[in-house]
């Protein structure tokens, strides 16, 4: 899908279809307005007859109005005030390119931006370019007969004034992002048995042919032997399929900036190991590569946007199953820190494998690392499916990603990491156990990773509740590539 933005008279504007806004209670907007002008009051008619009555997110379709040039019109509620709270903007937004698609209408006018619907111009048009890409969106690769294709190719922001210059690079920003949160849900979608971890490596190499700016590099595990990664290593050692430590660099700053490095968690499926999950619902944990998936999303979105900033991604990819050679609860392995972790649970595997990899960040001498990981069944119980969980050791980087994260309708929500919850992990074995017990998981979860990050500010995302949705809907989100991405160019823009 295409996107850009323009100034124009809605009557007078040729397209398949212009979306304008009508206030509840029946008060037009000012595109609707005009347009109401030039069809001889088709619109207060159709209003006054009852047809559309303004409530937020209906719509209705009107075709060939007089004295209009577009082959239909789209009027669209606004509610009272016209959205202005997120979760409404997004509504309208969202029904509105349901009834766009439902057309045969390959291009489409949105005279929205006039209307303050959104946060702001530019929070608006990012909205509209995510709702735009989710709309048509199809999970239905596998499938022998896929759906056809929408036919809605170019979208337009149409505004009665002209437009801030900057908003063209809102709309091209949102787009690239919209390719990156694409290119998550397509590999978090996938079931385990075609995305396995040597699956995310041609990927992460496919990326790198794509854009000349990425350089990919994958490690194998006689190279993590090497590199004395025994905790990472543990976990896989149930699976046939090998495991992979795969590193994206992308250069778009100068040349000794130092990176962002992003470590996404890969268990391409985590059926807990020997300590073993129950049945119900365990083929969602083929999401539990989303964080990997997210960290390829933010990597295809930066390079194709050119943004000027180093980032460097980080992906340990394996899966955690049971076998004759799989790790059992109360083995003790040494992580490539020297730290030694007794594993009493193995189903909590993701932090053994990102503490790994977060000490493999470090050779990059990082400005900032962010992980990025479906970690804990206990940040949903905590946050629900709204906001990611977020902790890390610093306080500017915790405001930066919370701010993007609003800025993208992506959000996060801080919680504790204090040193009291430390005590938590103490065992009498080894040097730290990898579970916490129930009080609090997804803190004493980060506090695991937090004896790995000491040397360098870090984040920690836990998408445990927001990477995919379950139920009739299931699939994945995309999420977080909209709060990272914006976060970086926020950044890159020196904010
Ligand atoms: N991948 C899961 C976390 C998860 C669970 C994400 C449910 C989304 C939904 C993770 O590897 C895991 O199994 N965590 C355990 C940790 C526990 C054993 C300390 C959990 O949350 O139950
Ligand atoms: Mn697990
Ligand atoms: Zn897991």
């Amino acid at each position: 899908m295409e996107f850009s933005i323009k100034q124009a008279s809605p009557a007078k504007l040729g397209s398949g279809c212009l979306a304008v806004g009508v206030f509840e209670g029946g008060k037009l907007s000012a595109a609707a307005q005009a347009l109401d002008r030039s069809a001889r009051h088709a619109i207060s008619d159709v209003i006054a007859r009852g047809d559309m009555t303004g409530k937020a997110a209906s719509t209705l379709l009107l075709q060939k109005l007089p004295g209009v040039t577009a082959t239909r019109v789209l009027l669209v509620g606004l509610g009272k005030s016209g959205g202005l709270n997120g979760k409404t903007t997004t509504d309208i937004l969202r029904a509105t390119f349901a009834a766009l698609n439902a057309t045969p209408a390959k291009n489409a006018a949105l005279f929205l931006l006039d209307d303050n619907i959104g946060k702001s111009a530019a929070w608006t048009l990012r909205q509209a370019v995510f709702a735009a890409a989710d709309s048509i969106y199809r999970a239905d690769s596998l499938k022998s007969k896929p759906a056809k294709a929408a036919t809605l190719k170019h979208v337009t922001f149409a505004a009665l004034q002209e437009a801030d210059a900057a908003l063209t690079q809102v709309v091209a920003a949102a787009a690239a992002t919209a390719h990156g949160v694409k290119l998550a849900k397509d590999l978090g979608n996938l079931p385990g048995n075609v995305c396995t971890p040597t699956y995310l490596a041609d990927q992460a190499h496919a990326l790198a042919k794509a854009q000349k700016s990425i350089k990919t590099t994958v490690l194998e595990e006689k190279d993590m032997k090497k590199l004395g990664m025994g905790s990472l290593l543990s976990v896989t050692r149930g699976s046939e399929q090998p495991a992979k430590l795969i590193t994206l660099e992308y250069h778009g700053g100068d040349k000794k900036q130092k990176p962002v490095v992003l470590v996404g968690k890969g268990i391409t499926f985590d059926s807990g190991g020997i300590s073993l999950k129950p049945g119900a619902e365990m083929d969602e944990m083929k999401y539990d590569m989303c964080g990997a998936a997210s960290v390829l999303g933010v990597m295809r979105a930066i390079a194709e946007m050119g943004l000027k900033l180093n980032v460097t991604g980080v992906i340990p990819s394996c899966e955690n199953l049971p076998g004759g050679t799989a790790t059992k609860p109360g083995d003790i392995v040494t992580s490539m820190s020297g730290q030694t972790i007794e594993i009493l649970n193995t189903d909590a595997e993701g932090r053994l494998i990102l503490c790994d990899a977060l000490t493999y960040a470090a050779r990059f001498k990082p400005d900032t690392v962010i992980d990025i990981a479906t970690l804990t069944g206990a940040c949903v119980i905590a946050l629900g499916h709204v906001v990611s969980g977020m902790l890390g050791n610093d306080d500017d980087l915790a405001g930066e990603l919370l701010a993007a994260g609003e800025e993208a309708h992506d959000r996060a929500w801080r919680l504790p990491l204090y040193d009291e919850y430390q005590t938590q992990l103490d065992s009498n074995f080894a040097d730290m156990q990898n579970i916490g017990g129930r009080a609090g998981g997804t803190i004493t979860a980060a506090c695991f990773l937090a004896r790995y990050t000491k040397d360098y500010r870090w984040a920690h995302l836990d998408i445990a509740g927001t990477a995919w949705k379950s139920g009739k809907d299931k699939g994945a989100t995309g999420r977080p590539v909209g709060l990272l991405v914006q976060y970086l160019i926020n950044k890159a823009n020196g904010a």
